[in-house]
């Protein structure tokens, strides 16, 4: 899975990009994440992208110079990938979303907007998808492209250390998009604290019944 990401502060993803799950799994070859700085396809002398709106108001707004010029550069490394705008405009992203987006496509352009928004014209003409991490403002598109980044890669196989995690997991189709049963470790009494009985008997079939029956 490849991703492309059109960003004003790509430094904010080097430590997403190299920690953990994300950084193994590039390591591995599994995903490849390719961050773009708009500002290096400003023609401004200054890098400038922002401008004030017109009919006033407060705040900025991306200008299309710099984000077309970007995103036709960007569509030429992916052709098939579908152009992603990262706003709380856009449709919420879930995980039964995230999975219908995986079996479409295996390349994303990811739009990280700022301020208050990117020119309606690039949406018009560039952006195939609006996608909202949920419904609150945040400063700018990266946390949710991180998040879009995070979900999708963890359905790619080869991403997670045993693909079975995702499988079961909270809103997963195998627990009919339930929230998951609760989960303990060693040791089996803590403080008095003591484990259910039955997820220390190794009899699988009942441990399997409780825990379809702690789902909600
Ligand atoms: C301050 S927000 C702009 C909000 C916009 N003026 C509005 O009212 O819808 C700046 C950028 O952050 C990103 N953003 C903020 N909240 C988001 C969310 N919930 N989901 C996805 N992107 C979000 C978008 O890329 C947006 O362009």
């Amino acid at each position: 899975m490849i991703f492309h990401v059109l960003t004003i502060f790509p430094e904010m993803f080097h430590g997403f990009l190299n920690e953990s799950i994300l950084k193994k799994a590039q390591g591995n070859g599994v995903i490849a994440i390719h961050i773009h700085d708009i500002r290096d396809f400003s023609e401004d002398k200054h890098r400038k992208v922002d401008d004030t709106p017109y009919g006033g108001g407060a705040g900025m707004i991306f200008t299309p110079q710099p984000l077309f010029d970007c995103i036709e550069h960007v569509k030429k490394l992916a052709p098939k990938a579908p152009v992603i705008y990262m706003t709380p405009k856009g449709i919420k992203l879930t995980q039964s979303r995230a999975e219908k987006l995986n079996t479409n496509f295996d390349q994303y352009i990811l739009i990280c907007g700022h301020y208050e928004g990117i020119d309606q014209r690039v949406i018009d003409e560039l952006v195939d998808l609006e996608y909202s991490i949920g419904d609150y403002v945040l400063s700018g598109g990266e946390i949710p492209a991180m998040a879009m980044i995070d979900v999708l890669s963890r359905l790619v196989p080869g991403t997670l250390g045993n693909d079975e995690s995702h499988r079961e997991e909270t809103f997963s189709k195998r627990l009919d998009r339930k929230k998951e049963y609760p989960h303990y470790t060693k040791p089996a009494d803590f403080r008095g604290m003591k484990v259910p009985d039955v997820l220390l008997n190794g009899h699988h079939a009942e441990i399997e019944k409780w825990r379809r029956g702690q789902l909600k």
